[in-house]
Parts: C-alpha cells; sequence; structure tokens
C-alpha cells in the first residue's frame, strides 16, 4: 500500500522539519509548502539524512490560492499539517496587519482550497500564547482566550475560525495544537534550529552565545517572583512536539470535530535552569548577564498537559537536559546552520521524489512577506 502524503505548510522550518521527520518514521510521506521566507530548503536535505527520505518542497505561498490547487492537484494528499506562519511578537506589534494576513488569511485561504479538494483532515500549530499572561498554571485547554499581542490574537481567531467549520461540516477533523516552549533539536545532531538574523528565543540564543557568535546571554529580568527570580516556561523538545503532530493527525482522522491540546511537558523550567542544563552538556560555563525585564514577558506559565495524553494517548518523553544536549549537539556540528556540509552519508539516499524543488506561485515575481 501507497505512504499516505501529508501537506506540511511551512516544513522547511524549525518545528515543520521535525514533524516531516516524524511523520517519515510513521510511515507517511510529507509534501512541503513554503516560501522560506524564515528557513532553509536544505532543512529538507538534512530531514533525508535522517529518514532516507527527501520531501518534495513546493516552493509557494499559503495565501495563494491557485497555488494551493496546484499542489491539491499535483499530490494526492490525505491530510494537512499546517505550520506556516510569522511568529515574532515584537514584530506582530509592529506590524500587526502581515500577520493577520499570513496567519488568518493564509488559513483562510487554506481551508478554502482543503475544502475543494476534498480534504478535510486538519492540525493546526497553534500556541500558548493564546491564553495571555494572566492564567494561573497550569494551563488547561478550557482557559478562556486571553492573547495580549497581535500574534497571539491571529492564533486565538484561526481557532475560532476552525472551530466554527468544525461545527458547521461534520466532514472536518481538526486539532489545534497549542504548542508551550519547543526547543531542542533532532537527536542526531543533523537537523535544528537555524533562526534568520539575532534570535527572539531563549534557546537559539544561549546555542549562539555558546558558540562564541555572540558575547553574553541576557538574562531578562531576575526579580520576578520565581524560584530564582527569573522567568519560567514550559520548555518541550522539538521533536516531541513532531511526534505529537503525528498522534493528534491520527486522531483527527479518525474522528470529525475540532480537539484543542496543549503540547507541553507540564513542568516549568526558570531560565537559570535552563543555563545549568545547558552548561551541564556543554561541561563549561556559560556567559550571562542579568538584564532588565523584557516588556510583554510573563513571569511564568506552564501546560496542564492531561489533555494530549487523554485525547490522544502522547505525551512528553525527553526531559530539558535531553533538550540541552540535543540543541548544543546541534550547534556544535553545525556552527553555520545549513551552510555546513551535510555528511557525505547523505547522498545517494532513496527519495520519494526529485528533491529539485518546485515553484507553485500563481503569480509571476510573487512576493512574500
Ligand atoms: P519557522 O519560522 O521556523 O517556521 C515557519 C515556516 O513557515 C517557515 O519555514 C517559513 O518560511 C514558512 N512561511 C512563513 N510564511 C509563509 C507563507 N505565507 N506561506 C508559506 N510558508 C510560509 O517557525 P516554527 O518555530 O517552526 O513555527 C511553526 C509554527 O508553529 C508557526 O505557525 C508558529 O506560529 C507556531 N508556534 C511556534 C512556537 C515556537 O516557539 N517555535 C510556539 C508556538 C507556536
Ligand atoms: N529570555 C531571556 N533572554 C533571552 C531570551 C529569552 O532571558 O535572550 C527569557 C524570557 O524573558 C522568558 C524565557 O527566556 O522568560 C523564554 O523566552 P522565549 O523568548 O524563548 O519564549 P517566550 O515564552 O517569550 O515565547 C515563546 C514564543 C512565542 C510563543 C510562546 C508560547 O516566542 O511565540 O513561547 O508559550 F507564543
Amino acid at each position: 500500500m501507497r505512504a499516505p502524503r501529508i501537506l506540511v505548510t511551512g516544513g522547511a522550518g524549525f518545528i515543520g522539519s521535525h514533524t516531516c521527520v516524524a511523520l517519515i518514521a510513521a510511515g507517511y510521506l510529507p509534501v512541503v509548502l513554503d516560501t522560506l521566507v524564515n528557513s532553509d530548503a536544505r532543512s529538507l536535505q538534512r530531514v533525508a539524512c535522517i529518514t532516507g527520505v527527501e520531501p518534495v518542497l513546493v516552493c509557494g505561498d499559503v495565501r495563494d490560492a491557485l497555488a494551493l490547487d496546484r499542489v491539491f492537484a499535483a499530490y494526492d494528499v490525505s491530510a494537512v499539517v499546517h505550520l506556516a506562519g510569522l511568529k515574532a511578537v515584537g514584530e506582530s506589534v509592529v506590524d500587526p496587519v502581515s500577520y493577520y494576513d499570513v496567519n488568518l488569511a493564509g488559513t483562510l485561504a487554506l481551508v478554502q482550497a482543503m475544502d475543494r479538494a476534498g480534504v478535510r483532515t486538519l492540525v493546526f500549530s497553534s500556541s500558548a500564547t493564546v491564553y495571555g499572561d494572566s492564567q494561573p498554571s497550569p494551563i488547561a485547554e478550557s482557559a478562556p482566550y486571553a492573547a495580549v499581542n497581535p500574534y497571539g490574537r491571529t492564533k486565538a481567531m484561526v481557532e475560532s475560525l476552525l472551530a466554527d467549520l468544525a461545527r458547521a461540516d461534520a466532514r472536518w477533523g481538526i486539532a489545534c495544537l497549542r504548542y508551550f516552549n519547543p526547543i531542542g533539536a533532532h537527536e542526531s545532531g543533523l537537523l535544528g534550529e537555524r533562526p534568520h538574523g539575532p534570535p527572539n528565543n531563549l534557546m537559539p540564543y544561549i546555542t549562539q552565545v555558546a558558540a562564541g557568535q555572540r558575547e553574553c546571554l541576557v538574562v531578562h529580568g531576575a526579580d520576578y517572583d520565581t524560584i530564582d527570580g527569573t522567568g519560567v516556561r514550559d520548555y518541550v523538545h522539538v521533536m516531541d512536539v513532531a511526534e505529537g503532530h503525528v498522534a493528534a493527525l491520527r486522531h483527527a482522522a479518525r474522528r470529525p470535530g475540532i480537539l484543542m491540546a496543549n503540547l507541553g511537558t507540564g513542568r516549568g523550567a526558570s531560565v537559570l535552569e535552563v543555563v545549568s542544563a545547558f552548561e551541564r552538556a556543554m561541561r563549561r560555563p556559560l556567559a550571562l548577564r542579568i538584564g532588565p525585564r523584557r516588556p510583554g514577558d510573563a513571569p511564568a506559565y506552564w501546560a496542564d498537559a492531561r489533555g494530549a495524553w487523554q485525547a490522544f494517548g502522547w505525551r512528553a518523553r525527553r526531559d530539558l537536559d535531553q533538550m540541552c544536549a540535543d540543541s548544543w549537539r546541534w550547534q556544535a556540528a553545525n556552527p553555520h546552520g545549513f551552510d555546513d556540509p551535510a555528511p557525505a552519508h547523505a547522498s545517494g539516499l532513496p527519495r520519494f521524489q526529485d528533491n529539485t524543488s518546485t515553484s507553485i506561485n500563481s503569480k509571476p515575481g510573487h512576493s512574500h512577506a
């Protein structure tokens, strides 16, 4: 029997490329649609190094209805994992229109194209940001929407759109996965996070300091009412998150309706606890200094992670030490990210299809946000 094909929007990015690894390991064949606005096509070659299968890459925009129709016509996909989007909170405050355009209008274009193609199983990348910054932890899925920035509001609006869709049409099976703080890298050291420009998030900043590419980590505040004064988050290994997509996809394919599920470990860790775990991984101290609080940061929150276990049998298996060890292995082996050559054994692996990327933009010279 032929492996089912899954359209993975944003599949060349950090979480998307790891999700491709998990999908292939579970017997699916990913077809990636990505503008590469915040990623690198070579991430998919690394997926091939790990799995022996290189996903097809279609260079196209999730807002482009014609491009979507062409993808559905060309590849017989049975379900969609929708990760394509913009994700920088600060940027969303400065340029909200781009965030509503890509995240909200992009999802609208996608579900319309899915409907036209008769594909009605969807896993959506949502975020703990939909809960805002003042819910008591652990935060369960029943907590109200209270996003405090445009990025978070785009995620909450997409969830509402998808909930209305599932209520209106019983043929849809949808899972919205609310990630907490995905970090780490594939344990092979072949695939990891490589943000364009200076990192906004804690772990890529730590890895770049560790590699000597940045002077020191600035801890954004050490005067919170937490275990050591620094911010507390629920860090979850990106491969656990990736495997969560597979479990959610199977659930959504079997069960019509919509499900919201947290993907977190259920445990919080402070910035200094993450730094300590990272120092254990690299066996030397990390340069840091304490700076002021970052505007808009919540002091502490973590997930109630029981919902995903009860609904589709997923729970995080990897701990903070493994997240740090895997992040460091990736950074140490690839100081220049995907510019570093893939290992020699990567060549000659069997491929799902020719690895030449395809461009399916409906408009010539179409530009991306
Ligand atoms: P990422 O930037 O690495 O991946 C997003 C991908 O989407 C990139 O490859 C980018 O090129 C692509 N993309 C952007 N706009 C596009 C468009 N218009 N059409 C097609 N492709 C487009 O980010 P990530 O960390 O892998 O995040 C993936 C998803 O998970 C995003 O939707 C993000 O909002 C969500 N999320 C991420 C986190 C996190 O901490 N990383 C937390 C919660 C939710
Ligand atoms: N931090 C530092 N120094 C840095 C970067 C971060 O001290 O250089 C601290 C932050 O103050 C915070 C913690 O590390 O206490 C985590 O910060 P991140 O920027 O890594 O993550 P956030 O929790 O702020 O936000 C992330 C994503 C959001 C998503 C949210 C979901 O960036 O998009 O997780 O929980 F919505």
